[in-house]
């Protein structure tokens, strides 16, 4: 068995004929918990698309379990076990929350969804009371909780999750990232990418940052969690009060 779950080599990749991610080279080791981190822009979004097979590469490869999945449809590379979570959530807002998980596993047998569905409810215990909610209605966690127990639906090997903690509470972002130390250790291997840089450093085990489509650098996010410059750059930088001239 590789290693690596999930490898990108020299992956080159943008929009029409804007270039974003310039030569990325990224392993997902089996088991590891990575984050990708880094500013508005740089990249972070693209680069899980890429994974996914949302956008075309231009060069480099794309291997999961040693496989290269570069012309692989999302269909098919989601049901070789990538689970997505992407920005902003991307739920039904009109359908329940039964229903979107649903959506996460719609070729599977009824059986096998319902049970998949009770599981995560256990996961999840917050979602179990509201199940036949409209997801409209839901509060921002409990829309990214959805997010993640649909993108987990499927049995993935492999959850990619695109900035969990955008919009939420400190105390919600650690519920939630709570429940994630708890998949991970139970064997799922996570790539996260956020812009909150303190939350995806407590959490991954390895840490790339992410600076204009460039992996800049690479490194223990234990390491990392040290740096004054790193948190000044990324975990954002409270400045000295002025000193009022008399
Ligand atoms: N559909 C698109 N068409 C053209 N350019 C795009 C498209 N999506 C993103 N871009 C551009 O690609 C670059 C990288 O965007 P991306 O969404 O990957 O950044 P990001 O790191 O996820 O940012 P954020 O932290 O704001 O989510 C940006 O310059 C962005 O404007
Ligand atoms: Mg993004």
């Amino acid at each position: 068995m590789p290693a690596d779950l999930l490898h990108l080599e020299a992956v080159c990749a943008g929009y029409g004929k804007v270039p974003v991610l310039h030569d990325v080279t990224v392993s997902i080791p089996r088991g590891d918990a990575v984050a990708a981190i880094g500013a508005n822009g740089v990249g972070k979004t693209t680069l899980l698309r890429v994974i996914m097979g949302q956008i075309p590469i231009t060069a480099g490869d794309v291997l999961f379990d040693d496989v290269s999945i570069r012309e692989l449809p999302t269909s098919r590379r989601a049901r070789l076990g990538i689970g997505y979570a992407p920005e902003g959530r991307a739920l039904f807002p009109m359908m329940t929350v039964r229903e979107n998980l649903e959506i996460g596993a719609y070729h599977a047998t009824a059986a096998r969804r319902a049970a998949r569905a009770g599981w995560l409810f256990e996961v999840f215990p917050k979602l179990a009371p509201l199940r036949g909610r409209l997801c409209a209605l839901l509060s921002g966690g409990e829309q990214q909780m959805v997010a993640i127990a649909r993108a987990l639906m499927n049995e993935p090997k492999l959850l990619l999750l695109d900035e969990p903690s955008t919009g939420l509470a400190p105390r919600v972002v650690g519920e939630l990232y709570e429940a994630l130390t708890h998949l991970h250790a139970d064997g799922l291997t996570v790539f996260v990418v956020e812009q909150n840089a303190r939350a995806a450093l407590r959490f991954a085990r390895t840490v790339h940052v992410v600076e204009d489509g460039r992996i800049a650098r690479s490194g223990l996010a234990s390491e990392m969690l040290d740096e004054r410059m790193l948190a000044e750059a990324y975990l954002g930088h409270v400045p000295e009060p002025p000193v009022n001239a008399p």
